[in-house]
């Protein structure tokens, strides 16, 4: 095979941002996480919590897709979304994942894999209470990942809705619609260098520790 887009294959950018040792990082990759998670907010970085979810089906075929982070505790991320997705039924058969950050403007990716649990129903409730009603009802109208006849399908099922909660501001959850906590096992730190040798900083879980190590770019 030879290379048909050159000027593809010519697009290169050098890193020169920063670098990571296994004796800068926190013990804990979630401190960690945190830490890089705050540069990130505190850069030019759109929408830092956009992560890549990597689900594998019950045909163990993966695909992904990008959510956003929703929360950050000691226990992992949340991130919220509809049970009855694609997915949702990934999970549902098979709740190892994978997430993935990209922070180009920091010249940083993250990639974080484990498993999945719901989080329960009174933090799902309270975050989608704390959600704009239109995207509550945005929530409740589309039958994610189903296929649908055309774009009036979706936008009569929000006027109908709009029309029923009218004279509230409390619109219900469906219990198809929460949240998942990917529990972790693994984190990976990348922070690019000049003449792609990379700094690669990896943190596995061995019984209750974590241990951490570097790996080749
Ligand atoms: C920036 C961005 C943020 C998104 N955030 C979410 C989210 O938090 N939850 C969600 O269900 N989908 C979110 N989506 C839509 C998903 O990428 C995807 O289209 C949808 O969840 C259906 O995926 P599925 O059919 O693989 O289940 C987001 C998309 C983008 C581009």
């Amino acid at each position: 095979m030879s290379i048909q887009h050159k000027d593809i294959a010519a697009i290169r950018q050098d890193y020169v941002l920063g670098n990571l040792s296994a004796s800068d990082v926190d013990n804990d990759p979630i401190r960690q996480f945190k830490k890089w998670f705050d540069e990130a907010i505190h850069s030019e970085v759109i929408e830092p919590n956009a992560m890549v979810l990597s689900t594998v089906s019950s045909h163990h075929l993966p695909s992904s897709r990008i959510v956003l982070l929703k929360d950050i505790s000691d226990e992992g991320l949340v991130f919220f979304t509809n049970y009855e997705s694609r997915k949702g039924d990934d999970m549902k058969e098979n709740p190892h994942v994978a997430l993935l950050f990209f922070w180009p403007e920091l010249q940083r990716q993250i990639r974080i894999e484990g498993m999945i649990e719901f989080t329960n129903q009174a933090d799902s409730d309270e975050y989608f209470q704390s959600r704009p009603k239109a995207s509550r009802i945005g929530a409740i109208a589309s039958p994610q990942s189903r296929e649908i006849p055309n774009r009036d399908f979706l936008e009569t099922r929000v006027e109908e809705l709009s029309d029923q909660y009218k004279d509230s501001d409390v619109v219900p959850r469906p219990e198809h619609w929460g949240g998942y906590l990917l529990k972790p096992i693994y984190f990976e730190f990348w922070q690019g260098r000049a003449s792609r040798l990379h700094d690669r900083i990896v943190y596995k879980k061995v019984s209750d520790s974590w241990r951490i190590t570097r790996l080749a770019p």
